[in-house]
């Protein structure tokens, strides 16, 4: 296992990184060109790209045994178990970010042998940045975050993509709960679960960078994390994810599952 004194100092680099996207990003943004992957609804930029791009440098540079599973262009799935392995969402919420300038973030998770040891949520646009170290803790910003208190469905604000939902279901799964948002980023989706000002975020087919981050935070949190079965979810593959509150979690899978709601999309 690696220890505490050796993540702190990987840490210490990754901020430094950090802070410099976040310095360059309004001139970046300023250069935005848009493209579309598989359909018109598919979006990247060169922001995208390029931040991933500066990552790899980076690694390539500082830290030259670590790995980089990243969505734009480190796909290969090989190793990923070994050693140190970093999975990058470099931007999360494209769609806001070319739509609106607001309510995307990057996602980044370390693990090691498999499991994760750091990870980041950073929403730039707000100055917001979600940081775990494993053996040590959770942080907004310079603040630290405890577990949420655990709340029942009907107390909670629930999140959920819809794709692969019936309309029963979602019409349930709204009655069962206190109400509905969606920001569109599932890292920022996520985070607010970790916050408890939403009780669970749902997505139907999270790749794995839309969720890298979030295995450490839940597991430090005392959030669920699983998929509909409640079993484990493969950093490697993503999948269908569920990220909840202990006092919700339950009660909103049964509603999900019990009239097929979920059919694979
Ligand atoms: C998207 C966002 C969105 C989710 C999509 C993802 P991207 O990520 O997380 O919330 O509903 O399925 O693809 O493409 O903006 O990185
Ligand atoms: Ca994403
Ligand atoms: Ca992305």
């Amino acid at each position: 296992m690696v220890n505490t004194a050796a993540l702190k100092q990987i840490d210490e680099r990754i901020i430094q990184w950090l802070d410099q996207v976040r310095t360059m990003l309004p001139a970046m943004i300023k250069e935005m060109d848009l493209q579309t992957k598989a359909n018109r609804f598919d979006l990247v930029t060169n922001v995208d790209k390029s931040i991933e791009q500066s990552f790899e440098e980076m690694l390539t540079k500082e830290f030259p045994e670590h790995q980089l599973y990243g969505e734009e262009a480190h796909h290969d799935t090989d190793r990923l178990r070994e050693g140190y392995t970093w999975v990058l969402d470099p931007i999360d919420g494209t769609a806001n970010l070319v739509k609106q300038q607001d309510d995307f973030c990057l996602i980044l998770g370390l693990f090691y042998n498999g499991e994760p040891v750091l990870s980041y949520i950073d929403e730039f646009p707000r100055q917001k940045r979600f940081k775990a170290i494993k053996g040590e803790g959770v942080y907004l910003n310079d603040e630290r975050l405890s577990p949420p208190p655990e709340r029942p469905l009907k107390d909670c604000l629930i999140s959920f993509n819809n794709k692969g939902l019936n309309d029963e279901t979602m019409h349930d799964l709204l009655d069962a709960s206190f109400g509905y948002r969606l920001i569109g980023a599932c890292g920022l989706d996520s985070a607010k679960v970790f916050t408890g000002q939403f009780g669970v975020h749902i997505h139907t087919n999270a790749k794995p960078w839309d969720i890298g981050a979030q295995f450490l935070f839940a597991d430090m949190l005392g959030l669920k994390m699983t998929n509909f079965q409640q079993g484990p979810i493969d950093f490697i593959k993503g999948g269908p994810f569920i990220i909840s509150n202990k006092g919700c979690y339950e009660e909103m899978l049964e509603i999900l599952l019990q009239k097929g709601g979920y059919q694979k999309a």
